[in-house]
């Protein structure tokens, strides 16, 4: 079902346009990993972090959770084979595949309902941070994409997934007994050369976020990427300390 949501192709994707634009992108990897790590640093106990949607680990400050944390466990739908080679000399460092919205066997008829994606981690006491790293907005649209592409399969699945898939992430998170961070894009601005607005998206399909501790822009297609004459920019938000405010 990943394969059909086009998470691979995604992935690789991601991989290659975030080589393309890594100057372009280096302001928000850095401000990411800025963030996780003052947040990591001020816990009192430091045994496992878990990081959802860990893909490339560009926003990860991976040395310094290896550093302080007991064990580092990333999860992610796809591990990309560059990423595991990155990654098999840290011990410290174990990989979990898994479909964070719970709803992909539900989407393919093999599930009733959604699964819990997360059950096992929110019941292990362990778990002293999770972040949630640029995940959120990623569990919305492939799936509308592919509803829009299988009206049949759509019809006999509730009107509103892309959104529920938000609100679930934002539930499980809740969840946790550890301390949450969450980062996320939540919109995103079409503009072109003289700073016109042409478009403007909500990432997060109306469900409602509180307040968060701060924002900056992410540059995800600048001119010339995706077209010419037109850039991508993505407002991204972080909440230091979720569910907790
Ligand atoms: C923008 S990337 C996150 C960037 C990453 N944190 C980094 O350090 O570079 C979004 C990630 O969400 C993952 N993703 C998308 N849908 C998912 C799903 N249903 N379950 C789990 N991960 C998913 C993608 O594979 C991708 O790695």
């Amino acid at each position: 079902m990943a394969r059909k949501l086009g998470l691979l192709r995604e992935g690789v994707a991601l991989w290659s346009r975030g080589w393309r634009q890594r100057k372009a992108w280096e302001p928000h990897h850095t401000r990411c990993r800025a963030i996780i790590a003052e947040v990591a640093a001020a816990l009192p106990r430091r045994r496992r972090a878990v990081v959802l949607g860990s893909g490339p680990v560009r926003d990860i400050p991976l040395e310094a959770l290896c550093a302080s944390f007991d064990e580092v466990v990333l999860v992610d739908i796809v591990h990309l084979p560059l990423v595991r080679l990155k990654l098999w000399r840290q011990a410290k460092v174990s990989l979990l595949s898994r479909d964070l919205t719970g709803a992909m066997a539900w989407l393919a008829g093999e599930a009733d309902d959604r699964q819990d994606p997360l059950a096992d981690l929110i019941a292990d006491d362990s778990v002293d941070l999770v972040i949630s790293a640029n995940l959120l907005s990623q569990l919305a649209w492939p799936l509308a994409d592919w509803l829009e592409a299988n009206p049949a399969r759509a019809a006999a699945l509730p009107e509103n997934l892309p959104a529920r898939c938000i609100a679930w992430h934002l539930a499980d998170l809740a969840r946790f007994k550890g301390h949450i961070c969450l980062i996320s894009d939540v919109e995103m601005v079409e503009r072109d050369r003289d700073g016109a607005i042409h478009d403007r998206l909500d990432l997060t399909y109306g469900v409602a976020l509180p307040k968060e501790d701060e924002s900056w822009l992410w540059p995800v297609a600048p001119f010339g990427e995706a077209q010419r004459d037109r850039e991508y920019v993505h407002r991204v938000c972080a909440w230091r300390r979720f569910g907790r405010e």
